[in-house]
């Protein structure tokens, strides 16, 4: 306990800027990631595949912005709360942002997988006419990072400087690896590829660390997708014994989940010791949302806590044909009573929810540390 209380002081003193109150503990954040990360580039490259996107309709957005904004949700994400409790601005999707990105940048793509693209298509998943995955990997979003180095910062020395002084999310990706994976394997084969997906994260932080400097990293987990709505209609079991009993939620897909987790983190505690001056926060996703589910009560839920707020007729309201966005779909009353916004993805509700666990994980490790110090 008390070594690791010294290590978090020695982090603060060594890789934040630790400012009066008021002043933000980063100069900006970097993100990459999927949807629920994505801050509205998914509009851009949807549209480059000619791929209609929902998000880009109400109600999505209804609930904070009071328009779409192309965030996969009905208001603000789990990255746009920490944006706020850092006293940073919302992270500007770069492809749709026309302007700085001096206090950050959001390289996040809904559908974006870990693995780039080719992997799939050579093993034909998830089979034609699907566009997906699209060309939007991780290593495809760190080229776009690297693209836009020159603009931020000019000499080797500034730049380390800056991105130093950054905040930089890794994640969550994985989950669209999986799900695509899912369409056309057994969960158990799914399993094998856990290794693969969990490595190209870890290389991505090595190369952001070795190559770009960062010091400061938050790397999500992937979600129980067991629990996910469109994926307890797609792959309904005939037996009651796939499902947990206490949740409803299908005990072989959030095994996956719990492995790539496992993994993920036995990699970044390997990146802590080669990298000790370095702060890297694995984010829980899973956990948050697994107790939002076992007590929806708590957090304010209604009971029925897997059905989705907008969607089509069927069980859990998930409809492939009649998607949220779409002229057919409903919406619920009350978005601040549901867990689950569209499918996937969660309401602004719970994203808050989740924002406030990452936050208190990385105040254990002296993030955001800033705060702190002002007060001391
Ligand atoms: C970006 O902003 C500049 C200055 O406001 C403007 O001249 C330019 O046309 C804009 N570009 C796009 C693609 O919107
Ligand atoms: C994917 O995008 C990257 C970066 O924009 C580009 O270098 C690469 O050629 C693209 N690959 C394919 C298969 O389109
Ligand atoms: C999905 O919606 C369509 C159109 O309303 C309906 O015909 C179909 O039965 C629904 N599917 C399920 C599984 O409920």
């Amino acid at each position: 306990m008390h070594k690791l209380v010294c290590a978090a002081f020695l982090l603060l003193l060594s890789s934040s800027t630790i400012g009066d109150s008021g002043v933000p503990c980063y100069e900006s954040i970097f993100s990459f990631g999927d949807s629920f990360a994505d801050t509205g580039n998914n509009p851009i490259v949807f549209q480059w595949y000619s791929i209609f996107d929902p998000v880009t309709r109400p109600p999505y957005g209804n609930t904070f912005f009071g328009r779409p904004t192309g965030r996969n949700g009905d208001g603000r994400l789990i990255i746009d709360f920490i944006a706020e409790k850092l006293g940073l601005p919302y992270v500007p999707p770069t492809l749709a942002h026309n302007g700085s990105f001096r206090q950050g940048a959001n390289f996040a793509v809904g559908a974006a997988t870990a693995v780039d693209a080719g992997f799939f298509h050579e093993r034909g998943i998830p089979g034609a006419p699907s566009k997906f995955p699209l060309n939007t990997s991780l290593g495809v979003q760190l080229e776009w990072f690297e693209s836009m180095k020159p603009s931020l910062c000019r000499t080797a020395r500034e730049c380390e400087e800056f991105f130093g002084k950054s905040l930089f999310f890794v994640g969550e990706l994985g989950v669209n690896d999986y799900h695509l994976f899912f369409q056309k394997k057994m969960v158990e084969e799914v399993m094998s590829l856990v290794p693969h997906v969990v490595a190209t994260i870890s290389m991505a932080i090595e190369r952001l660390i070795m190559e770009h400097g960062a010091r400061n990293l938050v790397v999500p987990g992937v979600i129980p997708s067991g629990c996910s709505p469109p994926i307890l209609a797609k792959f309904a079991d005939a037996s009651q014994a796939a499902y947990d009993s206490r949740t409803g939620c299908l005990k072989e897909y959030n095994e996956l989940g719990l492995r790539h987790n496992s993994l993920l983190q036995a990699a970044l505690a390997k990146l802590r010791a080669k990298h000790r001056d370095v702060m890297i926060v694995y984010a829980d996703f899973f956990g948050p949302i697994m107790e939002m589910v076992e007590s929806p009560r708590k957090f304010g839920f209604e009971e029925d806590v897997l059905r989705v707020c907008c969607g089509g007729p069927g069980r859990y309201r998930v409809n492939a044909t009649v998607p949220c966005g779409d002229a057919a779909a409903t919406t619920c009353r009350r978005p601040s009573a549901r867990l689950y916004w569209d499918g996937v993805h969660l309401t602004e509700a719970a994203n808050r929810h989740v924002a406030d666990r990452w936050l208190a994980q990385m105040d254990a490790f002296g993030r955001a540390g800033c705060k702190k110090q002002s007060l001391s």
